[in-house]
């Protein structure tokens, strides 16, 4: 029995590859079908033969119950953006200079999202998801439906392999149709609907979803060149991208590039754009990477796209601080990846600085591929018809006449009680951020503000009275009312800068919160803080005291905290908090030598911020030595120890962007 378990799984398995991968199916439908059928059958009466490479674990489907944490043997890397032509001989001449006659291998940059897959002796152990790049999350029982994706391999090795998952046109687009039939929200493109389909618990979704994978980095590769680890990842069974191609000069690169932009539309999948990689791999390993990318390859982006559309109209919306906001009502059109209705046009001067009419055609594209941005009027499509936007009088909800601010070009509502204000007050106040209450999102907090639910703060924290109320109303259920009643439990227990944040004091974001809470530890000390104390303090100016001192003195605020403080609210700091990120946290750091931009004290204090060691000499359990100008005998101990260094550049580049500096 168990040699004829062995012969159908190496038969049915040999079937999967020549069908999927090599489009040589050797087995008709009914003769897999029917194999399958034989080899599931023998499984279930003889448990203790079953493979762990059978092909009918691609057919069962498997529940968890929550993802577990993996961490990665090695760090899953990003990738470095160019975007033109100058940026990507920029990147190329950079290495040519220290390596000359480097060679590129060119691959497509799938719109996907990476995996790390581990094999054991040559069987399908794991797939994780990258996570923060360190610790990513199990998706095993997901990757193992896709169909093209190999569960042994041609060769009994242990390996751990990079590469993205991703859905194809086709796939897109048949379950996106078959959503619309079920009534189900439409995925907005095939990488949202890849992503939504591995993010399941219950893997029975990944396998109708139809996804697929291709490998495209080996981290601890033997061989020499990437070209070569590709060709071996391919003569392990595992799928690869064939329009690949070796590029020996920067011209054979522009070339790729080019023929990829004109040919992106007729491939069967999303790219967003060309991956250059450094082919030898001892000098993709002298030049290392950054704390988040390798310098030995980059991602050419392709340029947003740019769209035309109608501006139909042009409606005004009212924010938490009653500012009026114009806003474009587009005709709605696919721009990158997602259809687009709606634009801010932010005030009335960037209407008149573009020039927009109602009724023009405009040049539409998204800023950083995320937010739509009306670009400018198609001057040559105006018909004479457009009308210019006359500025409103009063507010479009409560219909109180309007106030200009101070700088003149922005619009307020004035009126306190105006219900768009205090619904964009009350969503701001459970925003992340702010109290990082789930649950309550833009919409239901509308309905319940309209049904009379929630119109203060206070009942938030009083919801929980109104229990049985919540689960029978429609659209919730028992478990989504406990769980949003156990986050606004757990949200009593914040830090005071959320609260002062959530607050919504003109002017006050996180950033001074958390200056005042450090200061005044408690709200109470706060509340009674006058106008010039709070002036003393760095970085809080006139405006910001004023907006203070105006806020704890009115009446119905002090009432506010005080039964906030009944119902149960902490209203003290909790100390520094740690934030965790891939940079830093749990990394042990020596520091050395003399850096110009910022004291040893200070970069101590941000490092341990984000739960990272610092510690006074270099051993081998030293993660990273950063070493400004004079670094002492620390330095060339990291070097004999072949500890990762960072220079002033690279500690100033990465504090940048953590917005530290
Ligand atoms: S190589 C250390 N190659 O793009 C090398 N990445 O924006 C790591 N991607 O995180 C990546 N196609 O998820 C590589 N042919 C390709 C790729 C590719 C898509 C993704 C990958 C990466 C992201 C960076």
């Amino acid at each position: 029995m168990q040699e004829r378990i062995k012969e159908l799984v190496d038969i049915l398995n040999k079937a999967n590859v020549e069908y999927y991968l090599n489009d040589n199916p050797f087995l008709s439908d009914n003769e897999y079908d029917s194999l399958l059928n034989e080899l599931a059958h023998l499984e279930e009466k003889y448990p203790e033969y079953k493979l762990p490479d059978s092909p009918t674990s691609k057919v069962a489907t498997k529940v968890i119950s929550k993802f577990e944490k993996v961490r990665h043997n090695t760090p899953m890397f990003s990738l470095s953006n160019v975007f033109n032509e100058e940026e990507v001989t920029d990147f190329y001449q950079k290495i040519v200079k220290d390596y000359p006659n480097s060679e590129f291998v060119c691959e497509l940059k799938m719109d996907g999202l990476a995996v790390s897959l581990n094999y054991e002796k040559g069987i399908f152990v794991r797939a994780a998801t990258r996570g923060d790049g360190v610790v990513g999350e199990d998706i095993t029982h997901n990757v193992k439906m896709i169909k093209t994706l190999p569960l042994k391999l041609n060769k009994p090795v242990d390996l751990e392999v990079r590469g993205e998952i991703f859905m194809s046109k086709k796939s897109f687009n048949e379950c996106n149709a078959k959503r619309e039939i079920e009534g189900l929200p439409l995925f907005q493109n095939p990488r949202n609907a890849a992503a939504g389909s591995i993010r399941q618990l219950d893997s029975k979704i990944a396998k109708e979803r139809d996804l697929d994978i291709y490998l495209y980095h080996i981290p601890s590769t033997t061989y020499k060149t990437h070209y070569e680890t590709m060709e071996y990842i391919k003569e392990l069974g595992l799928p690869v991208n064939p329009n690949l191609k070796l590029a020996k000069s920067l011209n054979d690169i522009l070339d790729y590039i080019d023929y990829w932009t004109t040919n992106r539309p007729n491939l069967p999948y999303e790219i967003d754009g060309i991956v250059l990689k450094l082919n030898d791999i001892e000098s993709q390993n002298a030049l290392g990477s950054t704390a988040k990318y390798p310098k030995w390859a980059t991602a050419y982006k392709f340029p947003a796209e740019e769209v035309i559309t109608k501006l139909s109209d042009i409606i005004f919306t009212v924010g938490r601080t009653g500012q009026i906001t114009p806003n474009a009502v587009l005709e709605p059109i696919k721009v990158a990846g997602s259809t687009v209705k709606r634009a801010t046009l932010h005030n009335m001067e960037y209407i008149k600085a573009k020039d927009l009419k109602i009724g023009d055609y405009v040049y539409l594209h998204k800023a950083g591929d995320v937010i739509p941005e009306v670009v400018g009027p198609v001057i040559s499509r105006r018909n004479g018809n457009e009308k210019i936007l006359q500025m409103i009088k009063n507010c479009p909800i409560c219909n109180t006449p309007l106030v200009k601010s101070n700088s003149e070009i922005d619009y307020f509502c004035p009126n306190d009680l105006c219900p768009a204000r205090n619904i964009e007050g009350l969503v701001h106040f459970v925003s992340r951020n702010a109290m990082n209450i789930d649950g309550l999102g833009d919409r239901i907090m509308e309905d319940f503000y309209n049904m009379g639910i929630i119109k203060n703060f206070k009942d938030i924290y009083e919801l929980k009275k109104r229990k049985q109320e919540l689960i029978e109303l429609e659209g919730f259920g028992t478990k989504s009312v406990e769980n949003l009643l156990d986050s606004i439990e757990e949200s009593k227990n914040n830090s005071l800068e959320r609260l002062l944040f959530a607050l919504g004091i003109p002017g006050i974001g996180q950033k001074t919160a958390t200056i005042l809470a450090k200061k005044y530890k408690d709200i109470d000390n706060l509340k009674n803080a006058n106008e010039e104390e709070l002036q003393q303090i760095n970085d809080i100016g006139e405006i910001l005291a004023c907006n203070v001192s105006t806020f704890f003195a009115s009446p119905a605020n002090r009432i506010l905290i005080r039964e906030l403080q009944e119902l149960g609210i902490n209203t003290t700091y909790h100390g520094e908090e740690t934030i965790e990120n891939d940079i830093f946290t749990n990394k042990k750091f020596v520091l050395t030598g003399t850096l110009s931009f910022i004291k040893r004290d200070e970069l101590k204090k941000i490092i341990e911020k984000y739960n990272g060691e610092v510690s006074s000499a270099v051993s081998s359990k030293t993660d990273v030595v950063i070493a400004g100008a004079d670094p002492g005998s620390k330095y060339d101990k990291a070097v004999s120890l072949n500890i990762e260094i960072w220079n002033e550049e690279q500690i100033r580049k990465i504090l940048e962007d953590l917005k530290e500096i």
